[in-house]
């Protein structure tokens, strides 16, 4: 699918196993990534980590310390955004996400993305799930189309509630936690490898976020996942390795137990204990 041009291992720092305790290579490694949304403002400082195949990843940490940065990191979101400046390594199978010949649409497909507030398009529930595939030609005919959202609705436990009314107007008929499972169908109508969700419950019920949840534990079995996250209690239930920021830096990530039962830094302590946030 890619120009898979070698990229340069990064051999600095040491290798990181996968939560499971597998040996495996990471689908993502970032490496010392610096952003800058103008010159005096230094949003993202020397980061470095890994993203697994089949993990949980959730990004957690005050207001403001970069959390939706780096979400947007990678996948290139920033490509749009005037003034930002990147620089350090980022991969996806070892191929430099920067790279000049890489063709920018191709490669957001392999990524879907959730936001915090539901954001279905003004259209047909049908057309939410169909605009990815549509202007990517992964369908051959409208048969193909049609399995495939119906697909994609199943994955995200939306399709028993839409099914008859696939043809309504998204926006208007559903409720807010029915929006966000279209959105999760939507983000997962590119087959993509990581799915990036910013916030995805937060505003969203309490039952509705459990259906979410329920289901980032299911699709990460063939998928990365990053979260972020203002819920210790999410992060606790869903995540593998949580990844701890402060103003720019990444303090501290490793596995969900370890960082909530002894995190190594007075910062993610004070954060976890809800000192400051
Ligand atoms: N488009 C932008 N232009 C300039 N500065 C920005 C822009 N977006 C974010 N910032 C700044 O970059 C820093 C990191 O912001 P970011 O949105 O990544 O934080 P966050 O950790 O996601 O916060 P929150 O938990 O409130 O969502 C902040 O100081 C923010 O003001
Ligand atoms: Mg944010």
């Amino acid at each position: 699918m890619f120009d898979l041009t070698e990229a340069p291992t990064p051999s600095d720092r040491p290798t990181i196993t996968h939560p499971s305790g597998r040996n495996a290579d990471p689908l993502m490694r970032i490496t010392h990534l610096d952003l800058w949304y103008a010159p005096e403002a230094h949003a993202l400082q020397d980061i470095s980590f890994d993203l697994f195949a089949g993990e949980i990843l959730a990004f957690i940490g005050p207001s403001g310390c970069g959390k939706s940065t780096m979400l947007k990191v990678l996948n290139r979101m920033h490509d749009d955004t005037r003034g930002v400046l990147i620089t350090g390594n980022v991969t996806l199978e070892e191929q430099d996400i920067h790279a000049a010949d890489l063709d920018p649409p191709l490669l957001r497909r392999r990524f879907g993305w959730v936001a915090q507030k539901p954001n279905p398009f003004p259209s047909s529930i049908w057309d939410n799930v169909a605009y990815g595939p549509r202007i990517h030609g992964l369908m051959r005919s409208r048969a193909e189309m049609a399995a495939h959202v119906e697909q994609c609705l199943r994955q995200a436990h939306l399709w028993d509630e839409v099914k008859d009314r696939l043809h309504d107007t998204a926006g208007t008929e559903l409720s807010g936690g029915q929006q966000q499972r279209l959105c999760i169908a939507r983000a997962l109508s590119t087959q993509p490898d990581v799915l990036l969700m910013d916030e995805p419950t937060g505003s969203i019920d309490p039952i509705a976020t459990q259906k979410v949840e329920d289901l980032m534990a299911e699709l990460k079995a063939d998928k990365a996942i990053v979260v972020v996250t203002h819920s210790m209690m999410q992060a606790r239930r869903v995540a593998d390795r949580v990844a701890y920021f402060h103003l720019g830096r990444l303090l501290e990530i490793g596995p969900t137990d370890r960082m909530f039962d002894a995190p190594e830094s007075d910062e993610a302590r004070r954060f976890m204990a809800g000192d400051f946030g």
